[in-house]
């Protein structure tokens, strides 16, 4: 994983809980209290989403919730934006392909 572990204003990380995420059917490790971004940065997924019709990769801007460039499918809901979001064990998270779509469970 690639996290910051000791910031020079943050201080050092603090431990925390691992929780299971699933990132387009794929395990990753991220940690309870953590927004989703930073999980996908941290298991080196810089890819949210694909626009709706350039079909342009995008990740993270702005961070703040603010610019809905990391949207991303979340248990089956399109448009969450991941930089806000925190992670919950056992949570699915799906790459969005343009405006997305509601997903039924178990399905793609
Ligand atoms: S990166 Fe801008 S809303 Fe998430």
């Amino acid at each position: 994983m690639n996290r910051i572990t000791n910031h020079p204003i943050l201080d050092q990380e603090k431990p925390s809980r691992e929780v299971t995420i699933f990132v387009d059917d794929k395990p990753i490790l991220a940690r309870e209290g953590e927004m989703i971004a930073a999980a996908l940065i941290a298991n080196g997924i810089f890819i949210n989403r694909y626009t709706l019709h350039k079909h342009k990769p995008r990740g993270i801007y702005c961070a703040i919730g603010r610019c809905t460039d990391c949207i991303m499918t979340v248990d089956g809901v399109p448009n969450i934006r991941t930089c806000i979001t925190e992670v919950r064990e056992g949570m699915r998270i799906t790459t969005q392909k343009g405006a997305g779509a509601w997903q039924e469970e178990g399905q793609e």
